[in-house]
């Protein structure tokens, strides 16, 4: 079996960091979305995967190379205009050949990864199988309906959902998917769907199955899910500070874990936190559910619930941050001198909530 990532996307709803960034290079828990991906679909012991990519793919492929960090072979396949998931499958039409694939989407998070969900695929002979998930608002989704195991019909974003049953971003396709993909046309907002795809290959007969997924899963397109998906990979980390320097001052409790070269000084930290190398962390609050990255420096400020990319500087901030997602080299500082402004220079698309 193979694989693809779609990581084509581009990520407007997570401006500004997409400006500079590939959504599905954001890290989250300190490491990048993507690479969750990876690791999910190399436990299935899938060695071949093929990453679909389209304008920000010179940053994905600089970071993942030819995937041997991983022991996996990783090929890219470019996609050059976002004409819909199942059009992703047809530029991978050479990759994949008659083989039997995975297919993920390269921004999302599943708690309990997919190698059940593979094996069932495999052992029950299906031509297509996805996983599911209850949502509140199913007219987001593309939506499942069931009928003792087997899927009989798939609705892309519908008005009136059939069920609160949507299909997550983890397809399993036998080779007639392709077939499939070249009858479909293309949908009201000009996109090839995988769901048409999947519901071409039921009207034809064809074994198509699904199942529900125990446990969470998160699709990382906007900063409310960043901030949602590290708090819930956040909930299973380990406690490890063996390799920082905290002084006799400071106070860490809980799950934290901390980088080497890290100095924490006169400050508390209430895990679950992750911090990575080089941080320097001085007369300062770092409270549950916060992510730092390398480099970043935090002084006289307090913060929790946040997610703080590489060589950001945040000092002498009044009030405490809550749920922040701040890129890399951010500098945030209260003025000492006066006259006391506001003194902002932002990116495009930047948010900042005062008090
Ligand atoms: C896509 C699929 C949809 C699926 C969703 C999962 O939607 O078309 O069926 O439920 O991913 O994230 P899109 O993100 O393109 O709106």
């Amino acid at each position: 079996m193979k694989s693809i990532i779609l990581c084509a996307g581009k990520g407007t709803r997570l401006r500004p960091l997409t400006h500079t960034s590939a959504k599905h290079l954001i890290p989250i828990a300190n490491k990048p979305v993507l690479f969750y991906a990876i690791e999910a679909i190399k436990d299935c012991g899938i060695k071949d995967i093929g990453i679909i990519i389209g304008e920000t793919g010179e940053d994905i492929k600089s970071e993942l190379q030819k995937g041997s960090k991983w022991g996996v072979n990783i090929s890219y396949i470019e996609q050059k205009e976002a004409l819909g998931l199942a059009h992703a499958v047809s530029v991978a039409r050479d990759f994949l050949g008659e083989d039997k694939f995975l297919m993920y989407l390269g921004d999302n998070l599943l708690k309990n990864g997919v190698e059940n969900y593979a094996n069932k695929f495999i052992e029950g002979n299906y031509n297509a199988f996805m996983l599911l998930t209850e949502v509140d608002n199913p007219r987001q989704f593309g939506v499942a309906e069931l009928e003792r195991g087997r899927v009989v019909r798939v609705v892309e974003k519908p008005k009136e959902p059939v069920s609160n049953l949507a299909l997550i971003g983890v397809y399993f396709f036998d080779k007639n998917v392709h077939q499939a993909i070249t009858s479909i046309k293309p949908s009201a907002r000009g996109e090839l769907e995988i769901t048409d795809a999947i519901q071409w290959m039921i009207d034809k007969g064809y074994k198509v199955g699904a199942e529900v997924i125990k446990g969470w899963w998160k699709d990382t397109g906007r900063p409310d899910d960043i901030l949602e998906a590290n708090r819930l990979i956040l909930e299973d980390i380990e406690r490890d500070i063996s390799e920082a320097k905290v002084d006799e001052k400071s106070q860490i409790s809980g799950r934290v874990k901390i980088g080497k070269g890290s100095e924490i000084i006169n400050s508390k930290i209430v895990g679950p936190v992750i911090i990575g190398e080089k941080v320097k962390i001085i007369d300062s609050y770092i409270g549950p559910f916060t992510s730092i990255s390398e480099r970043v420096e935090i002084i006289k400020s307090e913060i929790e619930c946040s997610v703080v990319l590489d060589e950001s500087k945040l000092e002498y901030i009044k009030g405490r941050m809550q749920r922040c997602l701040i890129g890399r080299g951010v500098e945030i500082y209260h003025s000492k001198d006066l006259p006391r402004v506001y003194e902002f220079i932002l990116g495009d698309h930047s948010k900042v909530g005062l008090l």
